[in-house]
């Protein structure tokens, strides 16, 4: 079992630590830092809170507005913060996406790091550099690219989180290993049961294995301009999903992923077996894989925000550890789903 981890980028000045929390004390050194939380991760953990001073925000996807934004900053200015802070966000995605958000704008920037306390934080959104809130109904259109001095996993905070917010982040785990490693994609297939225990000490050496792949990429990429797409495996389709569906992100992926694959054997690139095989153990890990294309998913496929002169860079699957970028019109898309719906999967 793995029980610390340190991941640094040199490239992009951001460290990645695995192993009891306790230790960013001595990252955080002589640091005026500023705990940014919400009401649940507040009632669960006030000793965290005990620890600085802190602000706290409602729990959920609407937190992510410019109106919140405004409140931190406000707040930021009433507790006179000044540019040699630390903002540390305590929390899930919504709030480490506020938290770094918030800390590139206030004063022109100032230092972030983040303690993620969802799965979902700790392999995705707390690692890589985006930040930002929705805005006008649409997901993270308003956001910056900044990483953070650093981000601390500590899974021993999965011990609360809710079920259903742990299948959430797990989606994300097993969409890594089937874009990048057929040795962790055997390795969830052989732990499945223990997995599903949801035993954080089990899921510590995925989470540093998905961390270190989406870290080599960000390196590469970091402003998402190609590289970073293959990432977006499973989501052209996962976010109309989660859209008009209105399920959790991770479950909305966890479908898009079964539709990439679905079009991945329509296309040709990927065997009806090996499909069969990986939605089969989507069954078995109790991830959602009930996929029907409906029409107005590619309505909104239409008017999604990464599209490129009318077209979508879709991520197919060709091997289990091997995706790849192509460039197409959504007339292709369809067409993919019409052949696709004559294959028993
Ligand atoms: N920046 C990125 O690269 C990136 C990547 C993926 C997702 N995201 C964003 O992340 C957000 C989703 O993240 P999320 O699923 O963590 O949502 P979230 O922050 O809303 O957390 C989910 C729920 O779980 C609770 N929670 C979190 N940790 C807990 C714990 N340890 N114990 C008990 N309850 C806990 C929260 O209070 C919340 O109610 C979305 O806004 C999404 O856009 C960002």
């Amino acid at each position: 079992m793995l029980d610390s981890y340190h991941f640094r980028s040199i490239i992009l000045k951001t460290d990645i630590y695995l192993g009891a929390y306790h230790r960013i004390f001595t990252l955080l050194n002589n640091r005026h830092v500023v705990l940014i939380t919400d009401e649940n991760l507040a009632s669960l953990y006030p000793h965290v809170l005990k620890l600085f001073p802190y602000i706290v925000l409602p729990a959920g996807e609407e937190t992510k507005s410019l109106s919140r934004i405004e409140f931190v900053l406000n707040k930021l200015m009433e507790m006179k913060v000044d540019r040699d802070a630390v903002l540390l966000g305590f929390g899930g995605g919504v709030i480490t996406d506020i938290t770094g958000f918030v800390a590139s704008i206030y004063k022109r920037g100032v230092s972030f790091a983040f303690l993620p306390t969802s799965l979902l934080g700790m392999v995705d959104a707390a690692i890589g550099g985006k930040n930002g809130v929705n805005f006008n109904g649409i997901k993270n259109q308003i956001g910056t690219v900044n990483q953070a001095l650093f981000t601390w996993i500590d899974t021993s905070f999965l011990n609360t989180l809710p079920y259903l917010h742990f299948l959430n982040g797990f989606a994300e785990l097993v969409k890594t290993s089937l874009i990048f490693s057929k040795k962790t994609w055997v390795n969830i297939q052989t732990n499945r049961e223990i997995i599903l225990k949801t035993k954080p000490d089990y899921l510590q050496s995925l989470i540093a294995e998905a961390v270190q792949h989406k870290m080599k990429l960000v390196e590469q990429d970091p402003y998402d301009n190609y590289h970073r797409q293959i990432l977006n495996f499973g989501h052209s389709f996962g976010h109309v999903i989660e859209m008009t569906d209105k399920i959790l992100h991770g479950l909305a992926v966890s479908k898009g992923m079964v539709a990439a694959i679905k079009l991945s054997v329509a296309a040709g690139y990927l065997s009806r077996n090996l499909a069969k095989e990986i939605i089969q153990e989507f069954e078995a890990l109790g991830l959602p894989i009930d996929m029907d294309f409906k029409a107005e998913y590619f309505i909104l496929l239409d008017q999604d925000k990464k599209q490129v002169n009318k077209n979508i860079n879709f991520i197919f699957l060709k091997e289990i550890g091997s995706a790849m970028i192509e460039n197409v019109d959504t007339d292709t898309l369809k067409k993919l789903a019409y052949d696709a719906r004559s294959i028993s999967f």
